[in-house]
Parts: structure tokens; sequence; C-alpha cells
């Protein structure tokens, strides 16, 4: 069974908003003038390296895409996207930036949700969207190596017919890119299961700012051959490198899939069906999700769906088994439903009984970013705690927003506060839809929310990374002597800064 493909179209395709520029909305940031504006002999320069082709130059509609993110909520002013089909041409690019001191940023399939992909002046958009090949997969070890630019549901299917899947899986999967998914270190759906990025890639390729090429594209499972490079390239967020190859383990594909939507009363109930289901349905969990009722009133107000329940609950629970018997895991997830209703734990149980009641019930899950994307405004947080406290935070913040006069009365400007979430991982996505994007909302939310976060000894992110919504706040969750050596780091790689400037670093 497959899962259902999320409708990953850019939200700016509704037509709904003109997205403002970025600088307009962090006015803080100048254009530094040690970056070069662009002449037409460079522009002739790289039209050389990439063909006719392989370049948009000056040309708003065909730029719009590249300028602007997937939520609509950051916008850039590139004036020249550049498509590189080969790691050659990567390097002749960024040594030619390099010496010319061109600012660049690297973009995938621009599904970043914190303003990494586009740009915030007139940077240079190297595009990795043309270098899309699988290269090499090897059925007996499960390793395969492809370009970056590959989409992660493009190498998912392929990998299906040979009987192996991506270790990952986000709802983006139709647009965002492996490359990408390096970059930002993603977590998504299923790393409770098949662990992070961190453990199943074996290997990368990458360009250096200066246009060495590392050819670190191992297909070893074991390696204890000096610094292990590649993990530096993994979440730096195109800050030192341009990843143009990736080697990574791929597990095979599991037989018998099977998904289930509780219907939970507290928090505390959704802590127990998690640590029960380590328990009963051990190795073969592969997701523990939850949403709040609020995030679900939120998709529901913009999706004509049919309740998959009878009645409403405070939370939902989405469970999914993969294993290779299907007999036995029905047998496993049923008695363990049945025994979360005996106990008292969940309030109701829905099984998916085909494959497309399982694409319902993940359907929901899935389509949260998109529903509150359709909002005026929101403001939105992937951040990780000890899992007993994720309820707590969401609760928190809504008292702080309503004593702070912006919620709960009908002329307030939050919509709502919702969460959402990785449970397994400690993950939630806390939302904040609001009826515009006001100044003085974000300004009781930040820093308080990174102190709160700061204060449970989590991180300000756990998967969607610090692009330019969160690099000011790094020291929440990193000490000054870290934040030093990863100066250092990205000074020494890219010592004209070249590569995606005035984020991921703390600029102030
Ligand atoms: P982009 O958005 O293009 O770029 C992201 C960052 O990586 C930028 O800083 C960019 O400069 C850099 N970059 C991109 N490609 C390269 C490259 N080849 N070399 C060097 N730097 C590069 N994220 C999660 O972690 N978990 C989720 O569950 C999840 N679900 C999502 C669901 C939806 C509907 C959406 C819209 C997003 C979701 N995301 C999630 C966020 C996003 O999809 C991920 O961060 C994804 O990994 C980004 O990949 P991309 O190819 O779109 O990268
Ligand atoms: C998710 O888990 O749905 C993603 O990380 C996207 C989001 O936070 O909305
Ligand atoms: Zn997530």
């Amino acid at each position: 069974m497959t899962r259902s493909t999320l409708n990953t179209f850019r939200l700016y395709a509704t037509g709904k908003k003109t997205v403002p520029l970025t600088v307009e909305k962090y006015p803080g940031f100048q254009r530094d003038d040690k970056y070069k504006k662009l002449t037409s002999t460079d522009v002739d320069y790289f039209r050389s390296i990439v063909g006719d082709t392989g370049l948009i130059y000056q040309n708003e509609d065909d730029l719009e895409a590249f300028n602007t993110d997937w939520m609509n909520k950051f916008r850039g002013q590139s004036q020249l996207v550049l498509k590189p089909k080969t790691t050659q041409q990567v390097s002749d690019i960024l040594k030619y930036c390099n010496e010319q001191k061109i600012a660049v940023v690297p973009q995938g399939g621009n599904t970043g949700l914190v303003g990494g992909s586009v740009p915030l002046f007139d940077e240079v958009v190297v595009s990795l969207q043309g270098m899309n090949q699988i290269r090499s997969f090897d059925d007996v070890s499960g390793i395969l190596t492809a370009d970056a630019g590959c989409v992660l549901e493009s190498l998912d299917n392929w990998l299906g017919e040979k009987g192996f899947m991506m270790p990952l899986d986000l709802g983006a999967k139709g647009s965002c890119h492996i490359g990408g998914n390096l970059a930002t270190n993603a977590g998504g759906l299923r790393l409770v299961r098949y662990g992070s990025l961190h453990g199943t890639v074996l290997g990368i390729e990458a360009v250096l700012p200066d246009g060495t090429i590392l050819d670190s594209m191992s297909t070893l499972r074991k390696d204890n051959t000096g610094y292990d490079l590649k993990q530096l390239f993994i979440g730096s967020e195109g800050t030192i490198g341009i990843i143009t190859g990736i080697s990574i383990l791929t597990p095979r594909r599991p037989s018998a899939i099977h998904v289930a939507l509780l219907g939970v009363d507290s928090f505390e109930d959704v802590q127990k069906a998690f640590k029960q289901s380590r328990i009963q349905l051990s190795e073969i969990l592969s997701a523990f999700e939850y949403y709040d009722n609020n995030a679900f009133q939120i998709f529901k107000k913009h999706n004509d769906a049919r309740s998959i329940m009878d009645n409403e609950y405070p939370f939902y629970v989405l469970i999914e088994t993969s294993g290779s018997n299907k007999d036995h895991d029905e047998e496993k997830l049923n008695t363990y439903l049945e025994d979360m209703m005996t106990d008292g734990i969940a309030q109701d149980g829905v099984v998916a009984q085909d494959e497309s009641q399982s694409k319902r019930i993940w359907g929901v899950r899935e389509g949260l970013t998109e529903a509150l994307g359709k909002e005026p405004a929101v403001y939105k947080y992937d951040i990780s705690m000890p899992v007993s406290k994720i309820n707590d935070c969401v609760l928190e913040m809504r008292d702080h927003l309503e004593q702070g006069g912006a919620f709960g009365k009908p002329d307030s400007p939050v919509i709502d506060v919702v969460g959402y979430g990785h449970v397994g991982d400690g993950n939630l996505h806390l939302n904040i839809p609001a009826k515009s994007a006001d100044p003085r909302v974000l300004e009781l939310i930040e820093p308080f929310l990174f102190e709160w976060v700061s204060k449970q000894k989590g991180s300000i992110s756990a998967e969607h990374g610090l692009g330019i919504s969160k690099n000011q706040y790094l020291s929440y969750s990193k000490s000054e002597s870290m934040i030093k050596l990863m100066k250092t780091f990205k000074s020494v790689l890219d010592p004209n800064g070249i590569l995606n400037p005035y984020k991921y670093l703390p600029t102030k």
C-alpha cells in the first residue's frame, strides 16, 4: 500500500495573497555591499556554463516561484536563477561566484518553512531541480546513490518497484528534494521507526564555495577513518556547500501497513497510548502522530472533510504499523486498540480497512500545514522537548497570549493556538493562526516561547531549521562556545560568506 500524496501545490497558486518582501518583514536587514551586483558580463559567463535553457534572468513571472517560499511568507528579489545539470557545472558556478563575491542561495524543492530557501535581496538562486538522476542501487545492501535534486517521492516510488523505500517521509514529499532533506536534516513522519538522516545517510557529494568538489559518496555502512565530514553538511541549510549527490541506506518496503486513529480525552492519555504502543506494537510501530481538536477545526475549515469518527475528541492519535505479516500485525494492532478502549485510554478507535481509508486518516494529519497556510497569517514553530511537556506548551502559550490581550475575545488578533506533531520524537508543531501578520503578536510569542523551550532543555527547532526565522535565537539552544565554533567553521569553509547570507547563524 502506498500512502496518499499530499497536495503539494504552492499556496500562492490559489492566488490568495501578494507576499510582502522578506526585508519589509525584517526591516533590520540591509543588503551587504560586499556582495557584487550582477552585471551582463556575469550573466554571460553563467550562460556559458549552463546554456540558455539553464537560467532564468529578469523575467519576473518565471522568477516568482524561486523568489517565494511554499508558505507564501518570504519573498526575495533575485534576478537570476541557475539550473545546473552536473556537479561540474555547480563547481564552475560557485568558483566564479566566490571570485566575484556574488551571493548565492541553494534551492531544492523550496518547501522549507523557515525562509532559508529563498533570497532576501538579489542573491543568485542555484536550483538543483535539473540534477535528478538516480546513480546506483544495490538491492543486497539497499544502498541508493542519487543526485541531490531527486524529488523524495520519485525516489520512494522508484525504490518501491524494487521492494525498498526511502527511510524518511514527509507531507512535502511530492516537491522536496533529497538534497533539501539533507540540508535541513528533515525529520518527518517515520523518524520514530527509521531514525534520523544522521544515521541513514552514508555519504554525500558537495561543492564547496570555492568550487572544490568534495566526493564523500561512501557506500559503506562502516567507516571509521577521520572526521565524519558528511555530518557537517546534514542540517547546514546551504551555508557551507551545495549538496549535489547522496548515498543513503534504504529499508525493505513493508508488505503489511495498517493505520489507526484514536480519539483521546487528555494529553496524559496520548502519552499512555504512546508508551503502550511501544510495548505492544514494538517492532512494527512506524508512526505515532497527534493533533489536537483545535488543529482539526482549522483543517475542517479549509477542507470538505467527511468525519472519520462519529464524535470529536480533544486529541487524535494516528498510529501506523509496518511489518511483513498482515494477520500477525492486524492481530497486534486490534489487541492494542481493544486494550486502549478497555483501559479508558482511548474513547474511540478506527482501523483503516483499505487504502482509501488510510489515505483519509493520513490526509488530515498531513493536510494541517496546508490548512494553516490558508489562514490570513500563521506563526509556525517546530520545537522539541520532553514528551510530557508538549501540551503544556500549547496551554501556556494560550494563557500567555490571552493575558497579553491578543487572544480570547472576538476582536483579538490571534485566531487560535493549535498543536500537532511527532509525539514519538518529542516534537511539537505549535501553530498560531492570526487575522493578520501583526508585530504585536510576534513580540508576545518571541522570545517568550524560546525561553520556555530553553527552560525545558528543548530545542527551538526540532526539524525545520533556522533559516531567517530563528537564526537570531540560536543561543536559546546552543552555548556561546558552540556558536563561536560554528562561526569558525563557516568562515573557514566560506571565507567570503557567499552561501546563503543573512541566515542560519546569528547576525546580530
Ligand atoms: P528547500 O526548501 O529548497 O531548502 C531548504 C534549505 O536547504 C535552504 O536553506 C536551502 O538553501 C537548503 N538547500 C536545499 N537544497 C540544497 C542542496 N542541494 N545543497 C545545499 N543546501 C540546500 N520538514 C520536516 O523536517 N518534517 C516534516 O514532517 C515536514 N513536513 C512538511 C510538510 C509540508 C506540507 C511542507 C510544505 C514542508 C514540510 N517540512 C517538513 C519542511 C520541508 O519540507 C523540509 O525542510 C524539506 O527537507 C526541505 O526540502 P526542499 O528540497 O524543499 O528544500
Ligand atoms: C509536519 O509535521 O506536518 C511538518 O513538519 C510541517 C508543519 O509543521 O506544518
Ligand atoms: Zn513535522
